[in-house]
């Protein structure tokens, strides 16, 4: 699929077969997702446009390089958080916004509850952070605000993807690069990705 990038490392499909297990508990679901964000966070930012910039060692002059833009990294809450620090760790000055999004259970609707963004975006690098794209109306929710916060370089950083979230997105935005680390089957009838992992958000914080 155009734009999108299934990151295929061995160790992103390790985890994610870690995560996917439902004997893999709250405790262990925590620490695994945080391991595997950082290893996708470094394929997501593979094309983030550098600056020359050069330094002295302690010996000469050396020629190297700094990241154009600042960075704001954007978990969905409440499963974005659990890939929040680990991806913090890698890029320590970023900044974080935050969007609560919570999908009503029959509609499947995404309903806002919070948000806490930087007014303009549009000088940074943001990164939209959630493990799960299934129907794509959270993703979808989240990027139409971050656009409204005149965002120009947006990614979404996912684990697990439905076709049917895929499609929704790129039909809104078609040149929003997604990374993710599998494209299931597709959805059930209650809109959980088969097989998909389950309900992120409670597996990552047992309620
Ligand atoms: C989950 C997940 C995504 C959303 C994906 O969140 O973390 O945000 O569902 O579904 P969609 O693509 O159909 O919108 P949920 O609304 O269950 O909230 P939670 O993270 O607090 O459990
Ligand atoms: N949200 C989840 O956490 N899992 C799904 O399969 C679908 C939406």
């Amino acid at each position: 699929m155009k734009g999108v990038t299934v990151v295929t490392h061995p160790l992103v499909q390790h985890n994610l077969t870690r995560l996917r297990d439902r004997r893999t508990g709250p405790q262990e679901f925590r620490r695994v997702l945080s391991e595997v964000a950082a290893l996708m966070l470094y394929e997501a930012t593979r094309s983030f446009a550098v600056l020359p910039r050069s330094v002295r060692t302690p010996l000469a002059p050396a020629a190297g390089y700094q990241l154009r833009r600042e960075v704001v990294l954007v978990p969905v809450l409440r499963a974005g958080l659990g890939m929040l620090d680990s991806i913090l760790q890698l890029i320590p000055n970023a900044r974080v916004g935050f969007i609560g999004l919570k999908r009503e259970e029959t509609t499947l609707r995404a309903m806002f509850y919070h948000k806490s963004l930087p007014a303009d975006l549009s000088p940074f690098e943001v990164i939209l952070i959630d493990p799960m794209l299934a129907t794509g109306g959270s993703a979808v929710a989240a990027l139409d605000l971050l656009f409204e916060q005149k965002a120009k370089q947006v990614r979404l950083v996912t684990l697990v993807a439905a076709p049917e979230g895929i499609r929704r997105v790129r039909s809104r935005y078609p040149s929003i690069p997604i990374f993710t680390a599998a494209v299931d089957q597709k959805l059930n009838g209650r809109g959980y990705i088969l097989p998909g992992l389950g309900d992120a958000g409670d597996r990552l914080f047992g309620v």
